[in-house]
């Protein structure tokens, strides 16, 4: 989504912002802006470079901030794009989010006469801001502040008081970047990594006075708050594409490595256990429970729905897996026996962050599985479990899934050894994981007959993916990865669902992806392709190695090596992360940055 970036130090200001820009433009935009103090403006629709072109050569500033924009209100125009400025021309404000009393703001700013040029909430917010001034920044914009009801993450600067940037954040990350020899503000810390990995998260309701040496944060209303600067481990080289076309593939290729880092220090090949330090401070109340809440969206929404499986089958838990869009407006209910589990990458997206605010509301226990450290959800839970999966860039989720399967996998053998799990069984699960990231690489050394696969169906307009059991998510995730980089109308079933009416659809022009490892279900998806073939419908079929039956029906066949049944769904899903990677390049597409698609997904 939007993306903020902003700097003070003693460098020129332009290419520094300009660089910002660029680490941000993987969360999809479509304008851009910059303002440096004595200089104004520059806004350009459209790419980054369109900016560039138009940013005179003889801007100096030691100062700015800067901005991509995601149009929410009003089109992606140069008028819309930030930043916006006030009555005065003086103040300029950058702004992520959405502000929801805009037009009543709007209404009140009218009658003192203030006049409007964009479409934007923004500007309501930035002449707000304006119509409190009278030479303090940071008491405008906290008056400003109390009145706006919404979310916001948000940078704004003066011409009279070009030493500063003011932040404050709601609902839409802000953090700071302490440099030595300056200082940066972000709306992503990925952003921040050439320049510095110390950094300072800002909370829902803190607002910050940067300057080039030195920070202060305070509440909107004025209470002051001491707050160390943290170190963020991600290296800048992971945010570089390191020789590979795109992130998405550079991103799947890293799956070894990623698994490693999820399990790295939490095995203990000796006991059959798993070590989950993030929970320890929850560890008696782990003990009772009875129920499992998890809630996702997107692609952690169906990691959700395989650690349902893991978790039922192998720890014994009841689970119930939930979209955060849908279980913040449900009816639910306290129960002091229940945990609840929220998945989220990027620890930011707003659904899952309400549907966590609603069960802290009901007294649950509440466990984050997140990747990005420090980030909102990672910092509002009871307890936690982080991926470590690194920075992900491409907009499609890959590594990150496969590091929230791989920790889904762990908190299963924690759970399960609590809960009945023999320590032969837990022996032999941890080490399956610990030859998990071997295998990948042999699922990655066949990425060639992968893409020879996705040439011959590119040309599809329409694709069905179908599983069952653990591999029922899995289609789903497959089928959403297809649309998601291809565009190609992409439907996912449990197998055995087919019968009950999208079977109607199929036809030769309509191919089915079909998920069949060798597995306690194995036998009804045979069934399953047999119909499928008497529909004529072209039958790619994911296999296990040595399978011979498969391919005298199957039209073609993906083979993956068979591994333990628990982890078996973290192999089957790099091939069909491989196959839409593949389509998506065959069709000529930006696979990093889809169209309408934003990385986070910070509003509602
Ligand atoms: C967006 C992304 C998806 C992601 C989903 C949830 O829609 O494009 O790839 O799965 O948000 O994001 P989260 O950061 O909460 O995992």
């Amino acid at each position: 989504m939007c993306g903020i970036f902003g700097y003070l130090g003693n460098e020129d200001a332009v290419p520094i912002l300009l660089e910002g820009l660029r680490t941000l433009e993987y969360r999809g935009y479509d304008s851009a802006g910059i303002f440096v103090p004595g200089y104004g403006a520059v806004k350009s629709a459209g790419q980054i470079v369109n900016l560039e072109k138009k940013l005179d050569k003889d801007i100096k500033g030691k100062s700015g901030i800067a901005h991509t924009r995601w149009a929410t209100h009003g089109v992606p125009s140069e008028k819309n794009a930030h930043p916006h400025h006030d009555m005065s021309g003086q103040l300029w404000l950058v702004h992520n989010g959405i502000i929801e009393n805009f037009r009543e703001l709007k209404e009140g700013l009218l009658v003192q006469g203030i006049k409007f040029y964009s479409d934007t909430d923004t500007e309501v917010l930035i002449k707000l801001i304006g119509s409190f001034y009278s030479g303090d920044l940071l008491q405008a914009t906290k008056l400003a502040l109390k009145a706006v009801r919404g979310t916001y993450g948000l940078a704004v600067m003066s011409e009279t008081e070009p030493d500063k940037i003011v932040v404050a954040r709601m609902g839409s990350p802000i953090v700071l970047g302490i440099g030595k020899d300056g200082n940066f503000i972000s709306s992503d810390p990925s952003a921040l990594l050439i320049h510095t990995k110390n950094v300072v998260f800002l909370d829902d309701g803190e607002v910050a006075v940067v300057k080039k040496d030195s920070y202060e944060i305070t509440t909107i209303e004025g209470v002051k708050k001491e707050k160390k600067s943290e170190r963020i481990e991600w290296s800048h080289e992971a945010v570089q594409k390191n020789g590979y076309e795109h992130f998405m593939l550079k991103e799947i290729f890293e799956a070894p490595e990623v698994i490693e880092n999820t399990l790295r220090g939490r095995l203990k090949l000796d006991t059959g256990e798993a070590k989950l330090g993030g929970l320890e401070a929850i560890t008696h109340r782990l003990k009772n429970i009875q129920r499992l809440y998890i809630v996702g969206c997107g692609s952690a929404y169906y990691a959700g729905q395989v650690g349902r499986y893991m978790l039922e089958e192998y720890a014994r838990l009841p689970v119930e897996v939930e979209l955060g869009s849908e279980y913040r407006y449900k009816k639910a209910y306290p129960d002091k026996r229940a945990l609840a589990l929220f998945v989220s990458q990027s620890g930011e997206t707003a659904d899952t962050r309400a549907s966590l605010e609603k069960a802290k509301e009901l007294g649950l226990t509440t466990v984050g599985m997140v990747n990005v450290v420090g980030s909102a959800i990672s910092r509002e839970v009871d307890a936690g479990i982080y991926n470590y999966a690194g920075p992900e860039v491409a907009v499609a989720s890959t590594k990150a899934f496969l590091s929230q399967l791989t920790a889904f996998a762990l908190l299963t053998l924690f759970l399960g050894r609590e809960r009945g799990m023999t320590q032969v069984e837990g022996i032999e699960i941890v080490r399956a994981l610990h030859k998990l990231p071997e295998t990948i690489k042999k699922v990655l050394a066949t990425s060639e007959s992968i893409a020879k696969v996705a040439k011959k169906y590119a040309h599809c307009r329409d694709f069905m993916y179908i599983g069952r059991a653990f591999h029922s998510p899995i289609a789903y995730e497959g089928a959403l990865k297809l649309k998601e980089v291809t565009y190609i109308h992409a439907e996912a079933y449990a197998g055995g669902e087919l019968k009950h009416g999208p079977i109607a659809m199929l036809d030769k022009n309509f191919p089915v992806m079909a998920l069949m490892p060798q597995d306690m279900v194995y036998e009804k998806m045979i069934s399953n392709i047999e119909e499928i073939k008497a529909r004529s419908a072209p039958i790619i079929a994911l296999a296990t190695e040595g399978d011979l039956r498969i391919s005298s029906v199957a039209d073609d066949v993906i083979y993956m090596p068979k591994v333990h049944p628990l982890l078996q769904p973290i192999i089957s899903v790099i091939p069909l992360q491989l196959f839409a990677y593949y389509v998506g390049v065959e069709k000529g597409l930006n696979v990093d940055r889809p169209r309408n698609l934003a990385k986070s997904v910070t509003v509602e």
